[in-house]
């Protein structure tokens, strides 16, 4: 398994181009079922998860390969029902494969995913859903066994405790675009991953209108086309760079994103004292010298702060003056990296769905070990900060989501290094 070996006290300075969305990719991947043309998502990232969700797709008969940054995907010819468990555990993404294969076979057989390092991760709304378009529905061995002849459209609400559900409403929404008749989705997740994934589908010739306060209309179609696709810049990735960027006290431009995706995330920096500057409309500079505000913050579905930055936030908050309060609304056991971060000589607590972090501390290297992927992330930024040498084990759970991540920070400046188990620890 792959190490990161990061010495920490360098600004990052320069310029990094953020990837394509991971999370708007698995799902635009898996609609490829929907159609016998061919899908053509353009500069799709080179991710772990996306080789895992290929593997799906293989696996259920689709061709899928790559042509020079692109991904080609052809669901013609013999498509299977079936999603073994070797290959959805890997990844939750993958059982929304569920909703397509439905739609398209009228039968699916997807491996339950179970639980997750983050916490309790049910399935049951995604569920309720194809229920709710008329599918039967049991779990079967391991398995959520779906038989839908014919779906048919149905109004529904998609609530849990934790409010939308953005994988759950791309299930939903991909098996209602071939159901009989209309389907009105309330409550429907608005992250900005889904309403890619609407434009994509709509290209493929789904009639699916999306109205702002979290309805979806979807009208059913006998048949999808295939498309060309692009997929939105990764908001969280450009989150961790700006993170990075302002915990070193850096200065960085990054370029390929889409502000607009951000409000919360650039309004929750500039609260803790981090400038964030635009250039144009597609860029933006981000500075921050001296010491940083502390800061309450609450994980919310879009437009609200993303869970998938709430990690990384508390990194740079280990540093700020004072006391931060961050409530995780999302996933309330999504706190793996308060013990590493510990481990640094960060002073923070968890207590119930709620971290306190008391600021500011010397961070100081240590080995740690990633637990999931954006704790993974947020110990590497931390150890871009702390004096000395950061060992960072585990990092396949980076190559999940991040592209070339240390290719990138070693352009900003930073000594990161990739080490794989065969060599020592080189010295960077
Ligand atoms: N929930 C239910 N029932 C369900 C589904 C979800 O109660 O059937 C709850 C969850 O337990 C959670 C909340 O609803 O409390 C929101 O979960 P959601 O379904 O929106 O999460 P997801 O769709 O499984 C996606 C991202 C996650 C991201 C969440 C929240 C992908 C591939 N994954 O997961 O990304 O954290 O939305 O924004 O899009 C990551 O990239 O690191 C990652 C974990």
């Amino acid at each position: 398994m792959d190490r990161f070996v990061i010495k920490g006290g360098v600004p990052l300075k320069g310029t990094v181009a953020i990837s394509r969305a991971k999370n708007a990719a698995l799902p635009i991947m898996a609609a490829a079922l929907l159609t016998d043309g061919q899908v053509v998502i353009k500069d799709c990232p080179r991710l772990v998860d996306v080789k895992a969700m290929t593997a799906i797709l293989r696996v259920l008969g689709a061709q899928v390969k790559r042509r020079g940054d692109d991904l080609v995907i052809r669901a013609s010819g013999r498509i299977r029902h079936k999603a073994p468990y070797d290959l959805v555990r890997k990844m939750r993404a993958s059982f929304c494969v569920l909703g397509p294969l439905s739609a398209r076979l009228g039968h699916a057989e997807v491996s339950h995913p179970g639980g997750c390092v983050i916490g309790d991760r049910p399935v049951d709304l995604h569920i309720k859903g194809l229920e709710a378009l008329g599918a039967r529905v049991r779990t079967v061995g391991g398995y959520v066994v779906a038989e839908a002849t014919p779906l048919v459209g149905a109004t529904l609400y998609l609530g849990g405790p934790s409010g939308s559900t953005v994988l759950g409403t791309a299930n939903v929404m991909m098996a209602a675009t071939l159901a009989h008749g209309r389907t009105v989705i309330e409550n429907a997740a608005c992250e900005p991953e889904v309403l890619n994934l609407i434009d994509c589908l709509n290209r493929m010739g789904a009639r699916i209108r999306f109205s702002g306060n979290k309805r979806l209309e979807i009208r059913g179609v006998q048949r999808l086309r295939g498309v060309t696709t692009r997929l939105i810049p990764d908001r969280i990735e450009a989150g961790t760079f700006m993170i990075a960027a302002a915990a070193t006290r850096g200065d960085v431009t990054l370029k390929d994103i889409c502000l607009d995706h951000m409000h919360a995330v650039v309004d929750k920096l500039r609260d803790v004292g981090v400038v964030v500057t635009p250039v144009g409309k597609r860029a933006c500079r981000v500075t921050a010298s001296g010491s940083f505000r502390p800061a309450d913050v609450s994980t919310l579905p879009y437009p609200g702060f993303p869970t998938d930055l709430q990690a990384q936030l508390m990194a740079l908050l280990t540093v700020a003056d004072g006391v931060s309060v961050i409530t995780e609304k999302i996933y309330p056991d999504r706190f793996m990296h308060v013990g590493e971060l510990a481990r640094l000589g960060a002073r923070l607590r968890k207590e119930g769905p709620h971290a306190i972090i008391t600021g500011p501390a010397k961070l100081s290297g240590a080995p740690v070990m990633a637990s999931d992927l954006r704790a993974s992330a947020a110990l590497v930024i931390a150890g871009l900060m702390a004096d000395k040498e950061t060992t960072v084990n585990r990092i396949y759970h980076l190559d999940r989501g991040y592209e070339r991540m240390e290719r990138k920070l070693r352009k900003l400046g930073a000594r990161i290094r990739r080490v794989s188990d065969s060599e020592p620890i080189p010295q960077v």
